[in-house]
């Protein structure tokens, strides 16, 4: 039987209790509001032959990027798959797709994602799959060009059209075309106020021109429209960014305490991410965070084997490196030279250009061996986007490079380094002390006091 959405995409069912419960799934992952697993498998309990519902569930989970996981994903993709011959040539693409993804070959599984969008431009899962992929997997142009070839399609009449501009607003900024990416961002959000992503598109924006002090306004103003989402954390994460390079510790420290440290449930990834990579950063500026890395170690502890996503390892290791924890540090690179020794996957490449002599390097770091995490870092500071996440995320890792040049004594290194960070963000005052210091490395006295009393205008700016 062949049906159709609200946006006309092809699915082989005209039931509608199954086809809406599918829309408002898809309207919660977009719009971080609900459980979009409840409302899927109420619609596989309505009719566990529909296939567009295990195809979403399935989809969804590739997503999570987390080993524990996969047993759920490939059920649904089995019982999808064993649904084939009466569905419908979307929902095989879509099948095909996270088949790849299941056996390791995340990029084959965007490019057939995207076969399904060019062939359905209204097909939003599609669509959604593909710019999300991107951010996992560091194919920057991508986040972006998955909008633009079906964004003529699409406007205003067509429900779904602020998911649409919130991916575009993303994927813009991470491509720095940023006066672009802030106008579709605020037009999404006045489409829709209760738009995580668009706030968090709009944040980046702030983060990567350096407007900490707009964008401490800007989260907090209608807060409560991004505060009670599923996306609430990375946002709090982002308002204590701005914070952070205001030189506002106490607020940064306040945030994590009360919005980043969350619920304490183990496996809620996102949070643990958020927290590994802003203790991180405040260990970087040399605050005692207290026990806070020992109690998040034993968070992520379970992930220091899972060696499926290079980018959570390097969080992982993050706060084992934090804690002091040298069993986990061991448990984690041990299996991730097992993985990258023995194994094929998209994830190989990404563990072993980037994550390995990352998570190397910040061993060296926290042993004060300085200059080699240096030597580590120089090769690969071009190459981080392969990590995934965003700019703004991987800039921990230049952050890490800078500051062991300047505790090796490199000052040449450090004052190079902390000039590119100030030409990209002239009002950080975290980018001048770096300068400041750099410039003190190398016996500039007078450069250095210059660029201290650039701190304090920023400061108080
Ligand atoms: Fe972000």
């Amino acid at each position: 039987m062949s049906g159709s959405d609200i946006r006309g995409v092809p699915v082989s069912t005209t039931d509608p209790v199954c086809i809406d419960l599918l829309e408002r799934a898809l309207e919660a992952v977009n719009a971080f509001d609900g459980d979009p697993v409840a409302l899927i498998d109420e619609a596989l309990a309505h009719d566990p032959r529909f296939v567009m519902g295990h195809v979403f569930k399935a989809a969804l989970l590739t997503q999570a990027m987390e080993t524990r996981i996969y047993a759920d994903m490939v059920r649904h993709l089995e019982a999808a798959e064993a649904l084939a011959a009466g569905a419908n040539d979307r929902e095989r693409g879509h099948m095909a797709a996270i088949r790849a993804w299941v056996e390791g070959d995340f990029h084959g599984a965007v490019q057939l994602w995207e076969a399904v969008a060019n062939a359905h431009p209204f097909d939003l899962l599609a669509v959604m799959l593909v710019h999300l992929s991107g951010v996992l997997l560091g194919d920057v142009p991508n986040q972006r060009d998955c909008v633009a070839r079906v964004f003529p399609l699409w406007d205003e009449s067509v429900p779904g059209y602020e998911f649409i501009l919130g991916f575009y607003s993303f994927g813009l900024e991470e491509m720095r075309d940023f006066s672009r990416a802030e106008e579709l961002g605020r037009q999404a959000i006045a489409l829709r106020p209760n738009h995580p992503y668009a706030f968090h598109a709009v944040a980046h924006v702030m983060e990567m021109r350096g407007r900490q002090l707009g964008g401490v306004q800007f989260m907090n103003y209608r807060r409560e429209m991004w505060e009670i989402s599923n996306f609430s954390n990375h946002l709090w994460w982002h308002l204590s960014l701005f914070h952070l390079d205001l030189d506002r510790i106490d607020m940064t420290l306040k945030i994590y305490d009360h919005h980043l440290r969350g619920s304490g449930h183990e496996g809620e990834k996102y949070e643990e991410l958020d927290c590994a990579a802003l203790l991180w950063r405040l260990g970087l500026l040399g605050v005692d965070v207290g026990r806070r890395w020992q109690d998040l170690a034993v968070k992520w502890q379970p992930a220091a084997t899972d060696t499926l996503y290079a980018f959570n390892d390097v969080h992982a290791m993050m706060a084992f490196t934090g804690a002091g924890r040298a069993d986990l540090q061991h448990t984690l690179l041990t299996a991730n030279e097992r993985f990258v020794a023995n194994a094929d996957d998209a994830n190989v490449a990404m563990s072993r250009e980037i994550g390995l002599p990352f998570c190397h390097a910040m061993q060296d770091f926290a042993a004060e061996r300085y200059a080699d995490c240096v030597a580590r870092l120089m090769p690969v500071r071009y190459l981080t986007h392969r990590l995934g996440g965003s700019h703004a995320q991987r800039d921990v890792i230049a952050w890490t490079l800078l500051e062991a040049a300047l505790r090796a004594g490199d000052g040449d290194l450090a004052l190079a380094l902390a000039n590119e960070r100030c030409q990209q963000k002239p009002t950080s005052p975290q980018n001048w002390k770096f300068v400041a210091r750099a410039h003190g490395l190398r016996g500039d006295k007078d450069r250095a006091r210059r660029a201290e009393a650039k701190v304090e205008e920023l400061r108080v700016a």
